[in-house]
């Protein structure tokens, strides 16, 4: 049983978060009432992660519907809070895909969209499982060692998905296969995704597991600590080229130079066939204070500002496998996304 980030509670027939800036110390949960709400929830990552923000999306729309309801919205209205949603995050295809999901039924009433968005998380949640069978599959079949030592960039668990998780997902897979020695979480400054969450969820199934600072993770892949870097991510463009969070371009560097395979576990729904290459994804740029400060304590001096984009842009050829439910595509080999996958 995995942590769940984000539901539709049939007891308040709202949306139901779980506030991921309180963990690991509380497990506090947010009962969304309006679009901005939900708006506001996106942008300080209190549900984060690309299919979740997917779910988030679909389920928003019903969310802006009821609002629509209670406050006498005009149609234009309530299409213009759904676009807000999403919009509300800019490099995580998933968010303006969850809501493109159910856009289409909004005439055929809350009920339709409510079931469609609800089938959104199902379907996540199905095709997270389905990729960490073929991913594991792919690496084992590569990798000659009883069991794998795995580096992992910022949180890709059940807490950034609808369930199980895409990267995290793989690494409960190998552990299930008894085919797992030890996970190296980076801790993923500035918002300590990998110390916080991804901490929080091997920790809660115990599986073996460090957490390192990020500047460890070059030399860790180098000294042959690790076996393989699997990361989540955010889009992955036509020519296979991968946006993720900041810091995941250096882990695959770091991996073609030692050898290691760097696989990358995503659902089909963060493929964006219509973004041509890398150079298309709008990185998120956040706060220059979530740099200069740290637990809300200033640590650059007064005259310093932050430059903090929230993603990078892996390319292609240093990706030796995306997995997703529908196959593993190796771009370093040259091969691309295709519709068929
Ligand atoms: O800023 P975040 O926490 O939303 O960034 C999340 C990531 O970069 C994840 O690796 C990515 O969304 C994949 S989650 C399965």
């Amino acid at each position: 049983m995995t942590v769940r980030a984000i539901e539709w509670d049939p007891a308040t027939d709202r949306l139901r978060l779980l506030d991921q800036t309180k963990l690991p110390g509380e497990s506090v949960h947010l009962d969304i009432k309006s679009v901005d709400a939900l708006v506001d929830a996106i942008a300080i990552l209190a549900v984060r992660g690309a299919p979740a923000l997917g779910v988030a999306g679909a389920m928003g729309v019903v969310t802006a519907l009821d609002e629509g309801a209670e406050r006498g919205w005009s149609a234009d209205e309530v299409l213009e809070a759904v676009d807000r949603i999403a919009a509300a995050r800019p490099t995580a295809v998933n968010l303006a895909w969850g809501v493109d999901q159910v856009r289409g039924l909004i005439d055929q009433g809350r009920d339709a969209v409510l079931e469609a968005a609800r089938r959104v998380a199902v379907e996540d949640e199905a095709a997270n499982r389905e990729l960490s069978r073929l991913g594991a599959d792919w690496l084992l079949a590569r990798v000659d060692r009883p069991r794998l030592r795995v580096l992992t960039h910022c949180n890709a668990g059940a807490l950034a998905t609808a369930g199980w998780g895409t990267a995290l997902g793989l690494v409960r897979e190998l552990a299930s296969r008894d085919r797992l020695e030890l996970v190296y979480a980076d801790e993923t400054r500035p918002l300590l995704q990998g110390a916080r969450l991804t901490a929080y969820e091997l920790a809660q199934e115990g599986i073996p597991h460090v957490v390192q600072v990020d500047g460890a993770a070059a030399s860790t892949i180098l000294r042959g600590l690790v076996d393989c870097a699997i990361v989540g991510s955010d889009r992955i463009a036509a020519n296979g080229d991968v946006a993720n969070k900041i810091g995941t371009v250096a882990v695959a560097l770091a991996c073609r130079e030692a050898g290691v395979p760097f696989v990358v576990a995503a659902p089909w729904s963060t493929v964006d066939l219509a973004t041509a290459s890398g150079e298309d994804i709008e990185i998120e740029e956040r706060s220059g204070v979530e740099v200069t400060s740290y637990a809300g304590v200033r640590v650059a001096p007064a005259g310093s500002e932050g430059f903090n984009p929230a993603f990078d842009v892996t390319p292609a050829r240093m990706v030796s496998a995306i997995v997703t439910e529908r196959g593993v595509v190796e771009p370093a080999t040259g091969q691309r996304m295709i519709e068929e996958g």
